[in-house]
């Protein structure tokens, strides 16, 4: 069961046609989903062809195929990883039973909730880029946008699908929310806030890919570890393509490095806007903002709610097999960030009541591996700055940070202290008008935007000048 079927009309490796009424209701949400992809989706694409990989198989190797495709074309998809055999729930009050195949009912609420809020992110970022194919630094880039946003569709997908399954009426109801709610929507906003603000040039996109899919990336390996092993499926799935989301992402920022670095070199000067290059304290402040508000999804250092979805079964940590204690963590303790007397501290706390503040952690280890190597390509060219990760007390809004001001390197500072400096810090108005000058369309093959370098090879051993999208 590792082919996906594609004579259907939606493509799936979960015999979809076996389940008359599944199939039906999918069907019905189906054109639904077409009119949002048309609506709010990546803008003035019905022409485009696109090189595009598609999912064929589920198997670790060779899921993927690629082709140019027409967009309005793509075959968005139901596709769950292979079925592990004899699979246990393994962590929590249940550990040590069988993997449930339905959903617990005594749980059916918290399950739902876990899948509305990570299915809600999906359609979200779409609509977050769907302006950025306007202002495209290269082809390369373009295809790259455009694989990343039918992949989130296609995630949209994967939950609705186990919505519809699992969750009768309320789960149909909660599948067509999907597409009522909208990023930054006044009436209905998405969920979660980092997901509400519409991303609006490269640079934010490179480091919306390597920041916030990758929120993305932790969100599912925990999902992934759920007892309720559909969902674990789904998400094992998602993983495999929520890594090329990333690979956009670091390799984004790391052609602006090494752009950047080329033009410092060039110029003997930091200061490189006038030459059309962004300059490093300005990416600084892209990190600082991206990172910052990132950390926010991950939710309250101290959650009862967190607690109960791990005790049950449904959410695990990060790894959670490869974690060696009880996976019960009744009496384990975690040292979780707070402020006292004006002083970023760590306290023990609870394991159990710790799950999102070690996730965060884990992330943001991860975080720091990509920011290592950016900073390696700014050694070697012999340019001296080192981008850094900031504290995680600074600009948050949720959490034991909130109301609180704290530089970047993690000073508690006064009000007045963070407004005289808050402009070296995050981007204002002025870095983002000036990142906006330098969002110029770049479409003939060969050629790429100023202030970005070319990548180092092309996708599928493609050529990096190869026709990647062609607009009729
Ligand atoms: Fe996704
Ligand atoms: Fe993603």
């Amino acid at each position: 069961m590792n082919k996906i079927d594609y004579s259907q009309l939606i493509p799936n490796n979960v015999n979809l046609s076996d389940d008359r009424r599944l199939q039906r209701a999918l069907e019905k949400w189906q054109p639904a989903y077409i009119d949002w992809w048309n609506e709010m989706g990546p803008n003035d694409t019905s022409d485009y062809e696109v090189y595009l990989r598609t999912a064929i198989d589920v198997g670790a190797d060779g899921w993927a195929h690629f082709d140019m495709v027409k967009m309005p074309e793509y075959r968005w998809g139901i596709f769950l990883a292979e079925n592990e055999q004899d699979r246990e729930v393994n962590f929590g009050s249940h550990k040590g039973e069988a993997a449930w195949q339905v959903v617990p009912g005594e749980y059916r609420a918290e399950l739902r909730r876990l899948i509305v809020t990570q299915g809600d992110t999906e359609p979200a970022s779409v609509e977050q880029q769907r302006a950025l194919g306007r202002t495209c630094p290269s082809l390369y880039d373009l295809r790259n946008l455009f694989q990343v946003n039918v992949e989130e569709g296609r995630h949209l997908w994967a939950m609705v699908y186990l919505l519809h399954a699992y969750f009768g009426r309320d789960g149909r109801e909660e599948a067509d929310e999907m597409l009522k709610r909208h990023a930054g929507g006044v009436d209905k906003p998405r969920i979660l806030e980092a997901f509400n603000v519409d991303t609006v040039d490269w640079l934010s996109f490179y480091l919306f890919t390597y920041f916030q899919d990758r929120d993305g990336k932790y969100q599912l390996a925990s999902l992934a570890e759920s007892g309720f092993d559909p969902l674990s499926r789904s998400c094992r799935f998602m993983l495999t393509e929520e890594a090329h989301h990333m690979f956009v992402g670091e390799t984004g920022v790391s052609r602006v490095v090494q752009r950047s670095a080329e033009l410092i070199k060039e110029h003997d000067t930091m200061d490189i806007r006038q030459y059309g290059g962004i300059d490093l304290a300005t990416l600084q402040k892209y990190v600082n903002y991206h990172f910052s508000i990132c950390l926010d999804l991950f939710g309250q250092e101290k959650s009862t709610n967190a607690a109960n979805f791990y005790s049950m079964g449904l959410k695990g940590r990060y790894l959670e097999t490869k974690i060696d204690d009880d996976h019960l963590l009744g009496n384990d303790v975690y040292m979780v960030p707070e402020v006292q007397d004006g002083k970023i501290i760590k306290v023990e706390m609870p394991a159990l009541t710790a799950i999102n503040e070690r996730l965060r952690d884990d992330y943001a280890e991860d975080c720091q591996r990509g920011v290592d190597r950016w900073n390696k390509t700014l050694v070697n060219a012999g340019v001296n700055f080192k981008i850094t990760l900031p504290n995680s007390a600074f600009n948050r809004n949720i959490g034991n940070f909130v109301g609180i001001k704290a530089t970047p390197d993690g000073q508690v500072i006064s009000e007045e202290k963070w407004n005289a400096n808050v402009d070296n810090w995050l981007p204002n108005d002025e870095d983002r008008a000036f990142i906006q000058t330098l969002m110029v369309p770049v479409t003939e093959p060969d050629k790429m935007a100023s202030w970005v370098a070319q990548p180092a090879k092309g996708i599928h051993g493609q050529a990096t000048d190869f026709e990647y999208v062609k607009f009729h």
